[in-house]
């Protein structure tokens, strides 16, 4: 791996009185892609959760370029370079495309590099071009996400999180989704993907965790994981 971005260590988290996640360890390396993958109720989005400060840490401890992050408020976390695309989208339905791009930007002052930003996401995503001036909420499916991963980018991130990147999404919306994202990496970005097919998740990401009742249950090279016969029994559908 190359040198961590972030680096997370026994992280215990949950609701009420649930416990969650159980000591979940993870890294991920600087321009480097990452999935998550696992059951339903594995504890995926809790973790995305914990490591965007929207649910408390109990113990353990979240490294961020070599800073200790754990429990900083959610906009803190943000402007020190991490961003969560939440599942579901949560886009402002009224508002247009281009609004919505640049709500992604709020903690940002840098106008020009703002303007840029989002030129480049518009070229990036012609479609959210021809639809700039529209409400999101007409859009399609695969158009929103493509606005939710737009309106990420535009908070300038250095690791971009995605909880369930193709849920509900056509096979080839998934596809150009998958383009953006591998032309995204190459302009430096780190990646976490949530994604409930293994398949797509590990054909995006060059490394995997296997989430199990919240804690790793095997991690390793996607390219290792998609012929491991646990994970392709367990995980992919496969005899
Ligand atoms: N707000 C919440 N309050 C209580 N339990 C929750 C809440 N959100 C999720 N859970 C529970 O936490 C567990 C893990 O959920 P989640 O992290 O969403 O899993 P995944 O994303 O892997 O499907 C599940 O049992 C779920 O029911
Ligand atoms: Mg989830």
């Amino acid at each position: 791996m190359t040198k961590p971005l972030l680096s997370v260590s026994n992280l215990v988290a949950g609701y009420g009185d649930i416990q969650i996640l159980w000591g979940m360890d993870l890294e991920v390396g600087e321009g480097e892609a990452v999935c998550l993958v696992g059951s339903n109720g594995a504890g995926k989005s809790t973790l995305l959760r914990t490591l965007s400060g929207l649910l408390r840490a109990r113990s353990g401890r979240v490294e961020f370029r070599g800073e200790d992050i754990t429990n900083l408020p959610p906009k803190q976390i943000l402007s020190r370079g991490i961003v969560h695309v939440p599942e579901g989208r949560r886009l402002f339905g009224p508002m247009n495309v281009v609004d919505n791009l640049l709500t992604g930007a709020y903690l940002r002052s840098d106008k020009a590099q703002i303007k840029r930003d989002l030129d480049h996401m518009l070229t990036l995503f012609p479609i959210l071009a021809e639809r700039r001036h529209q409400a999101t909420v007409t859009l399609s499916g695969g158009e929103q996400q493509m606005c939710a991963i737009a309106r990420g980018i535009m908070s300038a991130p250095k690791l971009l999180m995605i909880d369930e990147l193709s849920l509900g999404l056509a096979p080839k919306v998934v596809d150009s989704l998958g383009a953006a994202l591998r032309q995204i990496m190459h302009d430096g970005l780190s990646l976490l993907l949530v994604e409930q097919d293994v398949a797509t998740a590990f054909e995006l990401t060059s490394r995997g965790v296997v989430v199990d009742s919240g804690k790793v249950r095997i991690s390793g090279p996607t390219a290792d994981l998609a012929v491991n016969p646990m994970v392709q029994q367990a995980y992919m559908g496969l005899a």
